[in-house]
């Protein structure tokens, strides 16, 4: 579906943002293996963590609906069911790396398959440490499927030494570890973001993290748990960004999740000079929540790299698109891993940009921007990635005549954006 982005004469509003989505996948995958009843509230109706509810039904789980945010889970202490059929993670990277490892611990045989852009994504990364724990798993030459065989022993513990920081890597080893006999340890360059630890902490799991190296003494099974997931700053990023933008804007976000691993984003638009705040910032289960507030704001160019590119990384485009309207030279680096994403994200955010006659410089691992340039209107194909189609319509709400193609992609994270987006234009609080 092509979407007209509308410009906002004002951008005000106060929001409710659903759960986060990387910690909404951790929460459905260790209940559904809890050994009694769980609540999940807040849940976001992402595609992608509907890929996970889906899979992990198929493997036994029971999902029970309370209501439209809140689910109880029936979970099934480890003994999973062997599936019939492939189970279909959909686009999403997470459900497929983080289920790998469950199913290469578990007693079951299994193949993962994804949609065409999940098929593209590197396998390799996961199934070789898991291998080395002596899971029988094969990639389709380093890709999805991924086939999963029932063993004769259980997994050995392992200490892998990740070359790349990634929090899907990481949890993937975890989910194993539950299975495994021992002391298994994972040790990254430097620290992705630490939802499964937070969370295996949260569920009684024997987890410990120190600086960039985790280790957890299985086997072992989570307790059952009532959790009221914090809004998602990912998802809130693209509001925030277009208060900044916005000549009247004022966006304030209730409850969104306060971890220094996904506040990246907001770290770096501040030391580009935005005015937004964090307060409000309480203890929410096993998390931090805060409230944001984003107005409109100068911008001035500046340099993300190293620990403030890894924590923002799902945000780099929208920085990137920011940096258009900002005063001076604004270089991104440290961002090589979004060329493996749901798409290229580093080309996809060229493009859009060259599409809408701006000038960017595409580097190996980021971009080169100066700023404020004049934009002018066009159609924007978000090459099939969610994050990339809500960049644009952030530009949209102040760059005139946006449309985007094949918006519905925004399902995958975010299926109210548009809906709050439209609600806003209209002046409506939400
Ligand atoms: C995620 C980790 C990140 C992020 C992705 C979600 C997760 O990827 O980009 O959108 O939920 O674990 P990495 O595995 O590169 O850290």
């Amino acid at each position: 579906m092509e979407r007209s982005i509308p410009t906002f004469d004002s951008f005000k509003g106060v929001l409710r943002l659903p759960g986060d989505k990387s910690l909404a996948h951790r929460a459905v995958i260790l209940a559904a293996i809890a050994g009694g009843v769980s609540v999940i509230g807040n849940l976001p109706q992402s595609d992608d963590v509907n890929s996970t509810i889906r899979c992990m039904e198929i493997l036994g789980a029971k999902f029970v609906r309370i209501s439209n945010h809140t689910v109880r889970v029936f979970g099934v202490r480890g003994e999973l069911k062997t599936p019939e059929a492939p189970l279909d993670c959909g686009n999403s990277g997470t459900t497929m790396r983080l289920l790998a490892g469950l199913l290469a611990g578990a007693d079951v045989s299994a193949t993962l398959v994804g949609d065409a852009s999940l098929s593209k994504r590197p396998m390799r990364r996961i199934a070789e440490p898991l291998r080395r724990m002596g899971a029988d798993i094969s990639t389709t030459d380093g890709h999805a499927p991924l086939v999963i065989r029932k063993r004769r022993h259980k997994l050995t513990a392992l200490h892998h030494v990740n070359p790349i920081p990634s929090a899907q890597l990481k949890s993937a080893l975890m989910l194993a570890a539950l299975f495994t006999e021992g002391l298994t340890a994972v040790t990254e360059p430097s620290k992705s973001r630490d939802h499964s630890e937070r969370l295996f902490a949260f569920t009684g799991l024997p987890v410990s993290a120190m600086g960039v190296k985790i280790t957890l003494a299985g086997p072992a099974r989570p307790r059952p748990f009532t959790l009221n997931l914090c809004g998602d700053p990912s998802s809130a990023a693209y509001f925030a960004a277009a208060a900044l933008i916005n000549a009247k804007g004022r966006i304030q976000c209730e409850n969104v999740m306060h971890n220094q691993r996904r506040l990246g984003f907001y770290r770096a638009v501040k030391n580009m000079g935005a005015d937004i705040r964090f307060d409000s910032t309480r203890q929410w289960g096993c998390e931090e929540s805060c409230r944001i507030t984003a107005k409109s704001s100068r911008l001035r160019g500046i340099e993300v790299k190293g620990r403030q590119a890894l924590d923002s990384l799902d945000e780099l485009p929208l920085l990137a698109s920011l940096a258009l309207f900002a005063d001076g030279m604004t270089e991104i680096r440290g961002g090589k891993e979004l060329r493996k994403k749901e798409s290229d994200r580093i080309r996809a955010t060229t493009l859009m940009i060259k599409t809408l006659g701006g000038e960017i410089s595409e580097l190996d691992d980021g971009w080169k921007i100066k700023g404020p340039q004049t934009l002018r209107g066009a159609l924007i194909d978000p090459c099939g990635d969610h994050r990339i189609a809500m960049t644009a319509s952030v530009i949209g709400t102040r760059v005139a005549g946006i449309r985007v193609k094949y918006s519905d992609v925004v399902k995958i994270s975010y299926p109210q954006f548009f809906h709050q987006l439209d609600k806003l234009a209209k002046g409506i609080h939400l």
